[in-house]
């Protein structure tokens, strides 16, 4: 629809008419995702490897009105990865929604460089960089036959600047960004938008572990922060049920960093 200039076309942020696939679902953001697509009107799907933790998450959607599914999935396995994309377009036909991919699934990863071995790094890789492009693919591919789709995959502050320990997880962060620009060129054609969302340090459980672990590098991953605090997983949900929107439509191939100025300083 082209922009009328009118009231009338005021922005909706409602996720009704979508299914909106969440890897990573089980825990941390992806849980949170999942929840607030669902409060957003959206049909979710969530996906990872622990299927109780994914039951449980389903649960309680459905408890507060929403609509759930699960389905496991290894997203490092690419055969795992089209058994979801083919239960998605599934549920996507049998209930006619607009497909939107989130891809979360991720492992938070810190080690020296000299320390990183082939197993480290063949982990970080699957997990981020792999399973992020086969999660587009196979889902890419039926938001193409359809004409249209979006995706969202997760990046990171890490992927425009590093620190101590970070070398594989930024160039994993870096890729994705990277190549959700590349795929947003080659699918534009198809109706297909693909962007990122980009996080700076957020308190999820796993994270305030790791900080409280470390008072020196939490001391100085704040002190880079120009707004004061960490970010909280709730900083990022508006910027997430926008992305899976149709009020940014006219919108692909951009990172959207949501991390208290960050990148700006
Ligand atoms: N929290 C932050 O500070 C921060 C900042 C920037 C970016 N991010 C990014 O945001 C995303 C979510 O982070 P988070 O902090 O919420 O992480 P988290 O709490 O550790 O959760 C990670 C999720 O990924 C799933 N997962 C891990 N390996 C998987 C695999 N092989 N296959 C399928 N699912 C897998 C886990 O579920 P199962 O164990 O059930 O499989 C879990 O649901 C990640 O991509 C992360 O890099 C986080």
């Amino acid at each position: 629809m082209m922009p009328q200039g009118d009231i009338a076309v005021l922005p909706t942020f409602s996720l009704a008419g979508r299914l909106v696939v969440v890897t990573g679902a089980s825990q941390g953001l992806g849980l949170l995702f999942a929840q607030s697509c669902a409060r957003a009107g959206a049909h979710v799907l969530l996906s990872s490897r622990r299927e109780d933790k994914l039951r449980e998450a389903a649960a309680g959607i459905i408890a507060a009105g929403g609509r759930a599914d699960i389905r496991v999935s290894d997203i490092t396995s690419l055969a795992q990865i089209k058994e979801l994309a083919d239960h998605a377009g599934m549920i996507a036909d049998r209930d006619g929604l607009h497909l939107v991919a989130v891809n979360n699934a991720g492992i938070a990863f810190t080690k020296p460089a000299f320390e990183v071995n082939e197993e480290d790094f063949d982990r970080v890789i699957d997990v981020h960089l792999k399973g992020t492009f086969f999660a587009c693919q196979q889902l890419g591919q039926l938001m193409a036959t359809r004409g249209y789709g979006k995706i969202i995959n997760l990046s990171s502050t890490w992927s425009a600047g590093s620190d101590t320990g970070k070398s594989i997880y930024c160039a994993a962060k870096a890729g994705i960004s990277h190549l959700t620009s590349a795929l947003a060129v080659e699918w534009a054609p198809l109706g297909v938008r693909v962007c990122a969302l980009a996080p700076t340090t957020t308190l999820t459980d796993a994270t305030q572990r790791s900080l409280d672990a470390s008072p020196e590098r939490a001391a100085r991953l704040l002190a880079r922060i120009p707004l004061g605090r960490y970010s909280v997983p709730e900083d990022l949900i508006g910027a997430l049920v926008f992305l899976a929107g149709a009020t940014s439509d006219f919108i692909t191939g951009q990172t959207l960093f949501v991390d208290g100025g960050w990148t700006a300083r």
